[in-house]
């Protein structure tokens, strides 16, 4: 099932082309993106999608539409989706360059689509995961702006290539580590621990994605006299946890069990409050 809108608020049909070969988000990936999940027609972090698609865009020096556009467009969607038939939706905002060599308008639309029975099962069975050298150093972002480390391109070739690789060894997904052999966050979502009623996460300035996910459930755990840190951990550190998790908009909050070919702790009870907390916003 797929829904797609143009961002003037038309309804299109997504089997026709909408994209000319010469669109710079074809030829060179050169875009961004965002992937929002509605439950019942509620947005979850539209807000704070929108922010970061801005500033996504800022880091690209790509000019985006403006946000009322976009929520008109993704308004479109979510009047257009069958929601008796599928109550869940992934609503992908993409923005690219425009036409190489054109008048640098931007190519932009809004897209619904199901969310897959593979990441529901996930959701509730929890997931293996193994751990990828990303090859980059913490400071890295810092050093080198230009690598748009923190932004959400299109550019998600080495993700995916990093899941295929986590498929092979028989693994459902992945946690990069750093030069420093510190956790900074999965292919398409942010690492969550949980440290007796402490929660961590890895900060956005190590060049990780900042995650909605993950800031609306530390947010609820914060209300709920949780303490949470925004810290740089070695990756032993996922072993000595209490939990750990992968959080993002459509797998929402998914329980890691293995690491590496280790069982990890995996407490029900723990991964329920967890996953409550992240539902208590909504
Ligand atoms: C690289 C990366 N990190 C983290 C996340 C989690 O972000 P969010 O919780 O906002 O979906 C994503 C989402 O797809 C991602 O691609």
């Amino acid at each position: 099932m797929r829904v797609l809108a143009t961002l003037d608020g038309n309804v299109v049909d997504h089997r026709s082309p909408l994209f000319r070969a010469d669109d710079l988000g074809v030829l060179r990936g050169d875009g961004i993106f965002e992937t929002i999940l509605v439950v019942s027609r509620q947005p979850r972090e539209l807000g704070p999608h929108l922010d970061r698609l801005e500033r996504s865009a800022r880091l690209m020096q790509l000019p985006l539409p403006e946000r009322a556009s976009w929520e008109r467009g993704a308004q479109a969607v979510i009047d257009a989706w069958p929601w008796d038939e599928h109550p869940e939706m992934g609503l992908k905002l993409v923005c690219t360059r425009g036409i190489d060599e054109g008048d640098g308008t931007p190519s932009a639309f809004a897209m619904g689509q199901e969310v897959g029975a593979e990441t529901r099962r996930k959701r509730d069975e929890g997931v293996q995961v193994v751990t990828l050298d990303r090859g980059v150093s913490t400071d890295l972002m810092d050093r080198a702006p230009w690598l748009l480390l923190s932004a959400k391109t299109l550019s998600y070739a080495v993700n995916m290539a990093a899941l295929r690789e986590a498929e092979s060894r028989g693994a459902d997904d992945v946690i990069f580590t750093s030069s420093e052999s510190t956790v900074l966050e999965g292919p398409t979502s942010t690492v969550v621990l949980a440290q007796g009623r402490k929660l961590l996460t890895t900060p956005p300035s190590s060049g990780i994605l900042q995650g909605t996910t993950q800031g609306a459930l530390f947010r609820a755990a914060e209300q709920a006299g949780w303490s949470t840190e925004v810290v740089d951990f070695p990756t032993s550190a996922l072993f000595e946890s209490d939990g750990v998790w992968l959080a993002s908009s459509i797998r929402r909050i998914t329980r890691v069990h293995d690491i590496d070919g280790t069982a990890i702790k995996v407490d029900e009870a723990l991964n329920d409050e967890i996953v409550g907390l992240y539902e208590s916003n909504y």
